[in-house]
């Protein structure tokens, strides 16, 4: 209150001072004045001192602008925003050759005449936005040699003479966002040669032809996103070399032509999503070292060339989420993309991935595939990835999991895998004790449950005792199981085997609805937006749930080393071989001699006593012989039941 009182009274006092100052004004210094208000309606009777250099007059209610202003020859900044100005006299602006700043923001502005802006030949910014233009003369902007800003957005603009902009050499942000642009003349840019920030979103252009952007050798930022265009010209960026922004969102594209960013080797932010491509081309990017993310989510896409990003090598963040109808990804498609931290791949038709597929992906932190038809997954697919943080793998149509999935990875810190359907069948028992182990990295353990076999239907998977009978069947042939996987293990390559039972093609699932819509939501939430859901599963919490050393039955199992071994075995004979594996393989490999050295202990000594029988049967025959006494059998068949 205070600080209010002391500050009016030195307003008061600087008026006085003044003693110029118009009433129901401000006047904070000698040179400027600040009046605002729906009360102001009439500017001539502020009497305005005519010596300012900056004028202020906001929200009054002024329909009509007269000549008040004209020769203030000494004025630099006139601001008329959100006046109700509907009318502008032609003279309204005349002798204002030092103006540099006119702002006539938010007024009810329909046209200009052609002569108004004649006299401000050293304006530099010209602030025309939030009007009601539905166009403008050609030679409106002539004398302003010396503008660098122009805003004209916000209007009722359906086109623009060509002539236009042919004196703004200086121009260096021309925003004509959200007007009714549905096309430009092919010369408008063409005398912007410092141009560089070109806003034209919101927009109704439909198309881009060649050569419209090739003076605009400065231009960094060019925003053409939310327009209706379905055409790009193959050369229509190709001049933009130092280009750093580029938005092509939320347009009608369907094909983008080979080779169209090729150029833009300077470009930092580049977002194609919402778009209905069909398809990429196979040359698309430079290289561009600047790029650190990529939006390609929301469009019809349904499969995305081998090496297609393999110039991007500084991208950070790829979101390839939301896109419906892909449904194929090559082995190659991420290849080149080194730096990747985050891959966004979920809400998609995927039902599997090639093995290899994020093999050049070493550094990458976060990977959300939720929401896609994964059946099978190689089980060395995250094998490379030695940063890997987070995965997202819920509601996919996932079964099962090796039990090494996740095992090679030291950064791991938090898994979903919640809406699966899970097969407790015998194979799932390693990725069984590997989540018994994970419960602080997994959210949310005990909720994951078990789809079939039917009898398991909704039990935890975790807390399933693994005594199941279902089980027993494969422990009776282990033998046989482990000892043609092993040989062939040795001998074969892997890859064939693995390819075919991954390739299985299941039941078609009922195609998934794209729930969420982020339409008003910016782009850079849609990656890992994951964080409300975090405090839901607190590890502390459910870790008393998780039966890991109580449960009898499992006792009992552990107990049974060979069974439980063998039938994990099983699986081997899915997910062959990989260097990788090897801790895992080497545990059942120590079991499994074990059992074999105690097979060939048996055997050995079948043997010595076989041949020590027949030593004996030699020895006695010789015995007999030289007694004459034929020999008797009947004696050595008893030695050896022994
Ligand atoms: C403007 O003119 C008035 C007298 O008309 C004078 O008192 C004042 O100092 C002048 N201000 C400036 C900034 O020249
Ligand atoms: C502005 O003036 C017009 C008449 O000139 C009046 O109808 C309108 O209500 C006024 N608006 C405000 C906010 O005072
Ligand atoms: C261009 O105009 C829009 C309003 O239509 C505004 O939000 C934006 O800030 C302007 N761009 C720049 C670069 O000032
Ligand atoms: C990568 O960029 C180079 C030129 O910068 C280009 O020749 C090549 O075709 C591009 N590769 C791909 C796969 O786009
Ligand atoms: C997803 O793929 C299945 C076949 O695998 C197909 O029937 C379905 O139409 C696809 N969904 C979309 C949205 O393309
Ligand atoms: C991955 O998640 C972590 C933790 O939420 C976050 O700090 C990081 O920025 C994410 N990385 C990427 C590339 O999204
Ligand atoms: C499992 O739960 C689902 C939904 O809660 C239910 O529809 C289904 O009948 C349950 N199955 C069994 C075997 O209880
Ligand atoms: C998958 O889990 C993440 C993180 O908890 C969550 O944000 C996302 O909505 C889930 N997706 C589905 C389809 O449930």
């Amino acid at each position: 209150m205070l600080v209010f009182h002391l500050s009016v009274m030195i307003k008061l006092f600087f008026q006085l001072d003044a003693s110029i100052c118009p009433e129901k004004c401000d006047c904070p210094s000698k040179n400027g004045i600040y009046c605002s208000g729906p009360h102001i309606k009439d500017l001539e009777l502020l009497n305005l001192p005519c010596n300012m250099t900056e004028i202020h007059i906001t929200n009054a209610n002024i329909s009509n602008l007269q000549d008040v202003f004209a020769r203030m020859v000494d004025l630099q900044h006139l601001i008329l925003s959100s006046n109700n100005i509907a009318l502008v006299s032609p003279t309204a602006f005349k002798g204002l050759g030092r103006l540099k700043v006119l702002k006539l923001l938010d007024n009810k502005l329909v046209e200009l005449s052609p002569e108004a802006f004649d006299d401000m030949v050293q304006l530099q910014q010209l602030i025309l936005e939030s009007n009601r233009l539905n166009s403008v003369e050609e030679n409106l902007f002539d004398k302003l040699a010396s503008l660098q800003e122009l805003y004209l957005n916000k209007n009722q603009l359906t086109a623009l003479p060509s002539g236009v902009m042919k004196k703004l050499a200086k121009l260096r942000v021309l925003n004509l966002s959200r007007n009714y642009l549905a096309a430009l003349p092919r010369n408008i840019f063409s005398a912007l040669a410092r141009l560089e920030r070109l806003m034209l979103y919101i927009n109704r252009l439909s198309s881009i032809e060649s050569g419209m952007f090739d003076s605009l050798k400065e231009l960094q930022e060019l925003f053409l996103h939310s327009n209706i265009i379905h055409s790009i010209a193959p050369d229509a960026f190709h001049c933009l070399r130092k280009l750093r922004t580029l938005t092509l969102s939320r347009n009608r594209l369907q094909a983008l032509p080979s080779g169209l960013f090729l150029h833009l080797h300077d470009l930092s932010k580049l977002t194609l999503y919402k778009n209905p491509l069909k398809s990429l081309p196979e040359v698309l990017f430079g290289e561009m070292r600047h790029l650190g993310s990529l939006w390609l989510y929301h469009t019809k896409l349904s499969t995305i060339p081998d090496f297609v990003f393999s110039n991007l090598t500084n991208l950070e963040l790829l979101v390839l989420s939301f896109n419906p109808e892909l449904m194929v990804l090559p082995r190659n498609v991420f290849s080149g993309l080194n730096e990747l931290r985050g891959l966004s791949l979920h809400t998609n038709n995927i039902s599997s991935l090639p093995e290899g597929i994020f093999l050049s992906l070493q550094k990458l932190q976060n990977i959300s595939l939720f929401d896609t038809r994964l059946e099978v997954l190689p089980r060395n697919l995250f094998h490379n990835l030695k940063h890997l943080q987070k995965v997202y793998l819920n509601s996919t149509n996932l079964q099962s999991l090796p039990a090494d999935f996740f095992t090679a990875l030291p950064e791991l810190e938090e898994v979903v895998l919640d809406d699966n359907p899970w097969k407790c069948d015998c194979q799932i028992l390693g990725f069984q004790e590997w989540l018994r182990k994970s419960t602080t990295i997994v959210k949310n353990v005990p909720s994951l449950t078990c789809h079939s076999p039917v009898a398991l239907q909704n039990i935890s998977l975790v807390s399933l005792s693994i005594d199941d009978p279902e089980c027993l069947p494969a422990t009776a042939m282990t033998y046989q199981t482990f000892s043609s996987t092993y040989a062939q293990t040795l001998t074969s390559p892997v890859t064939g085997h693995f390819t075919s039972s991954q390739e299985k093609t299941a039941v078609a699932v009922s195609n998934m609805e794209i729930i969420s819509t982020p339409m008003s939501v910016p782009p850079a939430t849609l990656g890992f937006t994951y964080s409300h859901a975090e405090e839901v599963g607190q590890p502390g919490l459910h870790f008393s749930d998780v039966p890991v050393q109580t449960s009898p039955s499992i006792i009992a199992r552990t107990s049974s080393v060979r069974g439980t071994d063998l039938t994990t075995l099983v699986w081997w004979d899915e997910f062959p071989a990989h260097s990788s594996a090897k801790p895992y393989f080497k545990t059942r490999v120590t079991y499994c001699q074990l059992f074999l050295c105690v097979h060939s202990l048996i055997l050995t000594l079948q043997t010595v006593v076989i041949v020590l029988s027949l030593y004996v049967m030699g020895n006695t025959r010789q015995l007999l012989h030289s007694r004459n006494i034929p020999a008797q059998p009947v004696v050595l068949i008893r030695i050896l039941r022994r």
